[in-house]
């Protein structure tokens, strides 16, 4: 099928790549042309597994990149917008960029063709897109709307998007479902895994992915209230986590048993600082401001929120009770984007907590395993920021340790060599990657979320006493 994906952003450059893998022409089309020409000459714009290896299979082949919106929607029969949804001053969703991509494409729907939304999206905007085009002259009969909201998560998009947990279509007329039952074909009934070069999974999905077809407001609510929902799951393991600190338990013992009941599940139940990332706080948000829009007070979401950021203010509570005094103080910072497994840092819990460590007076020395460049950008010629070049020596010399992203490579570091780079032996894990025994053995006075505070079973070294 031809396809045109409107938008290079993680969504669409994903999708774009996905489905080119699956046997479509595709046309990436956005309008930088610095981008555009950086992809085109093969230049992979973020850091995810599998991403080179498969532009590289299908880049001028299967999959094009362009800055013409109009030719790609001429030569397309689906149309997927995947643009920026960034979230406006009030808190709402801004659409502008969608509306914008509806307008353009309009003059280009001389004979069926299928517009679908897959940038996360409020519920409704399937309405305002088919006024948009109905308005700026489209015949209805050459039209459908659909909404197939996207799931995948930075880090294993691909894999996200090749191996769905589900496949949510929601369209309002047979013919449009058709063709979108078309594009999936290969995931749904499974063919695609049996290919040689199939793109390996977690799971043997042979048999086909679960595909639901739903009313397109259905499937516009599925993307916002998923997410919404995965982020209560993490607030109120978070606020368990505060519960098991004041009465003296383990968060994690908590949280597998709670997980261990199959109707709760053990995923997104990891205590911490609190969610971040492009989607969880502008999805949270903007859902709160459609169910306002719409009449219905969501406060739960705004709990959900507080307790997010509720988060933060507790870790760095930590370090002062660690350090008693902030200012001077030399902290290692582990960790700078989002999570692990990305170069991501937009609404990153680990860069809030540095800003606030700078602003205390503090002298930071991060170090993130893919996120130092895009951290550079944000926030260089800070005077008291180094960016470290490994994780020792980002703790050489340091007061404490402070890990803010769950990057597993760090759970892995020889602690001992650590505590002998570090200044005073104190870790402050906000990520809950260390066993508190092992902390303990290691000679480190442990602080952790939701965990008991451990000391160190061996004396310290004399020379490594408060100096
Ligand atoms: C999320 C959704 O998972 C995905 O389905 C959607 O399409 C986009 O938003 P992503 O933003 O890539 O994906 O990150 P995710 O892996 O969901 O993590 C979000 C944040 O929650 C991270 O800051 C992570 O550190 C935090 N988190 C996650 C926790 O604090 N605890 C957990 O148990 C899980």
């Amino acid at each position: 099928m031809r396809i045109a994906v409107v938008g290079s952003g993680y969504v669409g450059l994903i999708a774009a790549v996905c489905f080119a893998e699956l046997g479509h022409a595709v046309i990436c089309v956005d309008n930088d042309t610095e981008k555009v020409a950086a992809l085109q000459a093969g230049q992979v714009p973020i850091f995810e597994e599998r991403l080179p290896e498969l532009l590289a299979r299908h880049r001028g082949e299967g999959l094009q990149f362009s800055t013409d919106l109009h030719l790609a929607a001429r030569q397309s029969e689906v149309i997927f917008i995947a643009v920026g949804t960034p979230q406006a001053a009030n808190g709402e969703a801004d659409l502008s960029y969608v509306e914008a991509c509806a307008r353009e494409i309009t003059a280009e729907l001389d004979e069926y063709k299928v517009v679908v939304e897959k940038s996360t999206v409020p519920v409704l905007t399937n309405q305002w897109i088919r006024r948009t085009l109905r308005f700026n002259g489209a015949i209805d009969e050459n039209y459908d709307v659909v909404s197939n909201p996207e799931f995948l998560r930075e880090g294993t998009a691909i894999e996200d998007f090749l191996y769905p947990d589900r496949i949510v279509v929601g369209a309002d007329s047979e013919r449009a479902r058709a063709v979108l039952r078309r594009v999936y074909q290969p995931l749904i009934d499974g063919s695609y895994y049996s290919l040689p070069s199939c793109v390996p999974g977690p799971r043997d999905l042979t048999s086909g992915a679960r595909y639901m077809e739903t009313s397109a407001r259905s499937a516009e609510l599925i993307k916002h209230a998923s997410n919404a929902f995965l982020a209560l799951k993490i607030s109120f393991i978070n606020a368990v986590s505060n519960i098991c600190e004041l009465v003296g338990t383990d968060v994690q013992e908590v949280s597998a048993g709670i997980g261990a009941d199959f109707r709760i599940g053990s995923r997104f139940l990891n205590a911490g600082i609190g969610y971040g990332g492009s989607c969880f706080p502008k999805d949270v948000r903007a859902f709160y401001k459609i169910a306002e829009s719409v009449g219905y007070d969501f406060d739960l979401l705004q709990a959900v929120e507080e307790i997010n950021e509720a988060q933060k203010l507790s870790f760095l509570k930590k370090v002062r009770a660690a350090l008693w005094t902030l200012k001077g103080k030399r902290i290692g910072v582990l960790g700078l984007a989002f999570k692990g497994g990305t170069d991501d840092i937009r609404e990153s819990p680990a860069i809030s907590i540095v800003q606030s460590l700078l602003a205390e007076g503090c002298i930071v020395s991060a170090y993130d395993p893919a996120a130092m460049e895009k951290a550079r950008q944000t926030m260089a010629d800070h005077e008291n920021l180094r960016f470290a070049c490994d994780e020792f020596d980002a703790a050489r010399g340091a007061h404490a340790l402070l890990v803010v992203t769950e990057w597993p490579q760090f759970a892995g570091l020889d602690l001992q060599r650590l505590r002998q780079t570090m200044l005073y032996p104190v870790m402050i894990d906000g990520r809950n990657l260390f066993d508190l025994n092992q902390m303990a053995s290691a000679g480190f006075h442990y602080y952790s979320m939701g965990r008991p505070v451990t000391e160190p079973k061996l004396a310290p070294r004399m020379d490594m006493e408060y100096k």
